[in-house]
């Protein structure tokens, strides 16, 4: 059992109290964790470089160790330590998208242990958009290898209250800058396949990507236009305790909630553009429900409801990254 004390110390989002940061510093040059905000989510932290410090992370968040970790570099002398070496191709990526919410998967250096990668011969590595990271990575002077700030499988943070929620007594420090901007994780795009593959949707979309560097492939089990997948496909993931259902015609729902209603079970239902006044009403904007939908199921999910209903955003690529949340928050567990 891990039984911890674990610290907040707010911090300014803008302007990071170099107090503050050096403190946080100084726990991870220790070799424990502290949670951090990104432009994305907060991302749990341990230098990348130290066996032992990265193994805590797996400890608190219940992560299995086949699952590789993103190293967090604040420029590029650093990235010169985690990687071997980069094609011209991620030489365009960075000068584009980074700082930013990109993640790039790379042949790796030697330095960086095999508990980072799973074994493997490839890193994820990407330089975060935030203040609060960046002031943090250069203070260390080490890369800092840093999953999302959640146990294994549930909801990704995007306020330090869902890392409290999440990991209090499991790791050392949070760093609370208030909640963070794009609200899903970065992109994550392998350059050591021809073509690039997508692995992860995200806030950079496959357009921009396509636009400077040309096409890309998808991995098989994105969720793309057209059907659903079918739920096993899909690794169950993002998810609320909350049984989550997700609908894409609202006839059926206006039959199904008051079926459900009728038998004295309290359902919220969380409409694109919202048409019913009981329900949380999200942003018509992908960028913008992106930001506000991990809050939003973390809220849900404190209220003890039976079920979740969610409608299906749009079909298109803009709501990729969106879609590939909710499908997987929604996807059964074994
Ligand atoms: O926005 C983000 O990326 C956040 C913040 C904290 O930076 N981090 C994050 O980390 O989402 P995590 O561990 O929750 O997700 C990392 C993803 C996983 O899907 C993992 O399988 C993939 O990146 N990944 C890591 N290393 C990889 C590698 N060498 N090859 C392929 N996929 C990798
Ligand atoms: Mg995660």
């Amino acid at each position: 059992m891990i039984s911890r004390r674990t610290l907040i110390l707010p911090i300014d989002p803008n302007g990071p109290e170099p107090g503050g940061v050096r403190q946080a510093a100084d726990v991870l040059r220790s070799g424990w964790l502290v949670a951090f905000p990104t432009e994305t989510v907060y991302g749990l932290g341990a230098n990348a470089l130290d066996p032992d410090a990265v193994s805590r992370i797996f400890e608190a968040k219940g992560r299995p160790a086949t699952n590789p970790l993103i190293v967090h570099v604040c420029d590029e002398s650093m990235l010169s330590q985690v990687v071997a070496d980069w094609p011209a191709v991620a030489a365009k990526l960075i000068s584009r998208f980074w700082p930013g919410p990109l993640t790039l998967v790379l042949p790796k250096n030697p330095a960086i242990p095999d508990i980072v990668t799973g074994g493997g011969p490839t890193v994820a590595v990407r330089m975060p958009a935030h203040p609060v990271a960046l002031a943090l990575i250069r203070e260390s002077r080490m890369p800092l290898a840093a999953p999302s700030a959640n146990r294994s499988s549930e909801l990704s943070p995007t306020t330090a209250e869902h890392v409290w929620k999440g990991l209090e007594g499991r790791i050392d420090l949070i760093l609370d800058a208030g909640p963070t901007q794009s609200g899903i994780e970065s992109t994550v795009l392998d350059l050591t396949t021809h073509p690039p593959t997508l692995l992860r949707p995200g806030p950079i979309g496959v357009a921009e990507i396509e636009a400077r560097i040309g096409p890309i492939q998808r991995k098989r089990d994105t969720p793309r236009t057209g059907p659903l997948p079918s739920p096993g496909m899909l690794e169950r993931h993002y998810a609320p305790n909350t049984p989550l259902e997700l609908f894409a015609d609202r006839a059926v729902l206006e039959e199904r909630a008051s079926a459900l209603v009728a038998s004295g079970q309290t359902v919220k239902k969380v409409l694109l553009g919202g048409i019913d006044h009981s329900a949380s009403v999200m942003p018509t904007h992908h960028d913008q429900y992106a930001a506000r939908l991990f809050a939003e199921l973390h809220d849900l999910d404190s209220l003890w409801l039976n079920r979740i209903l969610i409608e299906m955003p749009p079909e298109t690529d803009d709501w990729l990254a969106v879609r590939d949340r909710l499908t997987r928050a929604a996807t059964e567990g074994s």
